[in-house]
């Protein structure tokens, strides 16, 4: 369908009902289907390998990405497992060097236990990820933007560096959704979300799920999702879809919300700021080109290391102190002690990820309240050193 995403995510799964003629799905909780005979099952037959609700989530899923399948899974963590099930043992994974804390904690593991090779590099740097693919790949993931950091790497450059080293270039686009960024459509192999997130954006269920450029990868990654059961919840699935009705216009409403914020902390001149949508942000003409919108996260790092940071978060009120994104409720976080502790204090380091920085999440609240409870989090307006 070509009409405008708006359209395509408000419709999702409207009408969709074959039995009743109900307009919004019913949700499918039986974890059997009949049979018309022992050796002739339905559609569906047995939940964990498809089940109606997840599957309308698939299919609309891989839509709105631009892909020809989806597989929905448990959670986040799950899809980007899923992606290594799929891999031949002692396969080489590389990875943003910045990517989620849990995503390195998987790869670190899996990699221990010898079924993957794992290499980190800033993916933002083609030269390194060049260098890092020098010997040969099965799988490169590359997180953009990062998370919490911001850091935005070239998709297309990024999946003709994997595709001449033979390896599968999969975005983790968890941060800004299919509403603002489609990394099929720039020629990556998988587009990996946690549904957790922007996706639903009502913090309400866990799930995520890979979208694949072709049939036969969303076919293999479902004959996995299916013998190691990892698909979504039923219950989960149908939350997700109602999420995603909406999910343009808060992708829209967040980022707007977050851009504000992000001018507002840059224009005090005590604070680090990260958010692409800044035009001196090192990614911002790259964000502009192959996204549609900047996103609800941003990153700061208020003067006074941890102890000031810790400081802030307590005395925010607006912003929950937890550790999620793409909520409609704003939420802050200090990913060194949250998000990120599962990172070792090198990696984190090594990643950028300093002790004192604060990742905001920003959701529907009016973007005046939430600068106001930012700065009376900081204590009031700069004492010196301000550029407003
Ligand atoms: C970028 C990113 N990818 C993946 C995940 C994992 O998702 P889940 O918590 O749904 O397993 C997260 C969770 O915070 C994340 O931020």
């Amino acid at each position: 369908m070509s009409a405008a995403i708006d359209t395509r995510a408000a419709q999702a799964g409207i009408n969709t009902d074959p039995g009743w003629g109900a307009v919004t799905p019913p949700l499918h909780l039986s974890t059997a289907f009949r049979r018309a005979a022992a050796d002739a099952p339905g559609a569906f037959d047995y939940a964990r390998t498809d089940n109606p609700s997840r599957r309308l989530l698939a299919d609309v899923l891989a839509e709105l990405e631009g892909g020809e399948g989806a597989v929905v899974t448990a959670s986040g963590m799950a899809a980007i497992d899923l992606l290594l099930n799929d891999l031949p043992a002692g396969a080489r994974v590389v990875c943003s060097h910045d990517a989620y804390g849990g995503t390195r904690r998987l790869f670190d593991a899996r990699s221990k236990q010898g079924r993957i090779a794992v290499t980190y590099a800033d993916t933002g740097d083609l030269a390194a990820l060049e260098r890092a693919l020098r010997d040969g790949a099965a799988l490169v993931l590359v997180e953009t933007p990062s998370n919490p950091r911001l850091r935005i790497s070239d998709i297309a450059a990024c999946a003709a560096l994997a595709r001449q080293a033979g390896a599968k270039l999969a975005v983790d686009n968890t941060v800004l959704s299919p509403a603002l960024q489609r990394p099929l459509t720039l020629g990556a192999d998988y587009s990996v979300q946690s549904a957790t997130k922007l996706l639903n954006g009502h913090s309400d269920m866990v799930g995520g799920a890979v979208a694949c450029a072709r049939t036969e990868e969303a076919e293999r990654l479902a004959w996995w999702a299916n013998c190691a059961g990892t698909g979504g919840a039923a219950f989960d699935c149908w939350l997700a879809l109602r999420g995603l009705r909406t999910l343009p216009l808060r992708a829209r409403a967040q980022s707007e919300a977050a851009l504000r914020i992000a001018r507002w902390l840059a224009a005090r001149g005590d604070v680090g700021v990260d958010y692409p949508g800044l035009p001196d942000h090192p990614g911002h003409a790259l964000a502009a080109r192959q996204q549609t919108g900047f996103g609800p996260l941003l990153s700061f790092a208020p003067r006074g290391g941890t102890k000031r940071a810790r400081a802030v978060v307590k005395r925010l009120r607006l912003f929950t102190l937890a550790q999620s994104l793409g909520g409609v409720e704003s939420l802050a976080c200090i990913p060194a002690l949250m998000t990120h502790a599962a990172m070792s204090a090198a990696a984190r380091a090594g990643a950028g990820v300093g002790d004192d920085l604060i990742r905001l999440s920003c959701g529907l609240e009016a973007a005046e309240d939430l600068i106001a409870d930012l700065e009376q989090g900081l204590g009031g307006p700069p004492t010196s050193g301000g550029r407003s």
